[in-house]
């Protein structure tokens, strides 16, 4: 099979390799994937940039090691069944889940944080790749290879966060920071849920498609620095119901600002993204926390259970991923470094097989 290892990263360098490997065989309990499509996200590129210092893995304290191969994200097909397997069948359409033990229920850091793909275990950037079946979800019929590639972390972090976490009701305003990839499919989700969409950007271009998608309002955050002003005056002084931080500490003295009450901020953040200057909260916005009864919420990608919900929604509402350029898997290094412009919008999909 071909694939592609994060290599012996230094100073930050992306120093991915081309490698041939033996296929795949699946073990008990386990499928061989044959990967069709996968993409970049900010975890991902955060990784490759990551360098290796031979520690001992541990959960999101990456480096893993340079043998590793890369990318959570994934959209292919059934290609081998190990000893054991029901309920799949070769040939299938599937999405692997970014963590194979959170199947429902609550989350459990201590017992599930080590397994996800393309940091602990080797990810999507290859021809084939190893699964547990019960961590794969069928893929709805209406979405090619390339845009189901896009809705396993992208997609399932912002629907998580709006239905499960945040509970958003049809009339609410909901605030999505910044045009990154979770934070357009929170904008597609909000919309599909009936809430009134507020967006920032950098970029009055990327402002004004998001608009056509179907956000209500957009808010450039260079030109409005103070943009839970902005927020205010949209909300007629009100503020937003819920609020989607992508970007981090950076920004949420400035998500407490723009609160209504009973506001919902979801944290997913953890990392700053590129542009985000790391930051500290300014301890004199508590008291609008207590005041106005808000809660923040940080939480990691769903579970199984609301991945197969989130796909449900996809397949009724036929959500359109929003997709800014697709690679060849030749081209590896070229679509990393096109994703360090900042110039996409939506996701960056890598083609693996030959036919797409
Ligand atoms: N908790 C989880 O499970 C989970 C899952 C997925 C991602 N994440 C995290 O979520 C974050 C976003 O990931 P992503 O893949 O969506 O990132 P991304 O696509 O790389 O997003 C980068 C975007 O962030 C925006 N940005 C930068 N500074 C900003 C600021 N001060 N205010 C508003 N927007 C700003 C920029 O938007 P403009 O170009 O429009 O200015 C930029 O395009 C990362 O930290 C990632 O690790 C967490």
């Amino acid at each position: 099979m071909r694939a592609w290892e994060l290599g012996d990263r230094r100073d930050g360098a992306i120093t991915l390799r081309r490698v041939e490997r033996a296929d795949l065989k699946p073990g008990p309990g386990q499928v061989v994937m044959k990967v069709h499509a996968t993409g970049l996200g900010a975890r991902d590129v955060n990784i490759m940039k990551t360098p290796w210092t031979g520690d001992k893995l541990k959960p999101w304290q990456n480096p893993p090691p340079p043998d590793r191969i890369p990318l959570q994200d994934s959209a292919g097909e059934v290609l081998a069944l190990g000893e054991g397997v029901t309920g799949v069948a070769l040939g299938e359409r599937v999405i692997a889940t970014h963590y194979p033990k959170f199947i429902d229920g609550a989350w459990d850091f201590e017992t599930m944080a080590l397994d996800d793909f393309g940091d602990c275990f080797d990810g999507f950037l290859a021809d084939q790749a190893l699964v547990p079946a019960g961590a794969l979800v069928r893929i709805p019929d209406y979405l090619s290879w390339e845009q189901a590639s896009t809705l396993q972390s992208s997609g399932l972090t912002p629907w998580r966060g709006l239905v499960d976490e945040a509970r958003t009701r049809a009339g609410e305003t909901v605030l999505c920071l910044g045009t990154g990839n979770v934070s357009v499919f929170g904008v597609q989700i909000a919309r599909m849920l009936g809430a009134k969409v507020i967006v920032t950007s950098s970029d009055d271009g990327k402002l004004a498609r998001l608009m056509a998608m179907g956000a209500h309002a957009g808010i450039n955050y260079v030109t409005h620095p103070d943009w839970h002003q902005e927020v205010m005056a949209l909300t007629a002084g009100r503020g937003a119901d819920v609020i989607l931080n992508t970007i981090g500490l950076a920004e949420l003295e400035r998500c407490l600002l723009a609160c209504a009450s009973n506001a919902r901020v979801l944290y997913v953040g953890a990392r700053p993204v590129a542009g985000a200057t790391a930051g500290a909260i300014n301890l004199a916005q508590l008291p609008n926390l207590v005041a106005r009864c808000v809660s923040i919420k940080g939480y990691t990608v769903g579970s199984l259970r609301m991945f197969e919900d989130f796909l449900r929604a996809c397949d009724t509402h036929r959500l359109q991923p929003c997709i800014d350029r697709v690679f060849g898997f030749d081209d590896v290094l070229e679509a990393v470094k096109y994703y360090q412009t900042g110039a996409k919008l939506g996701k960056v999909v890598i083609r693996v097989s030959a036919s797409g």
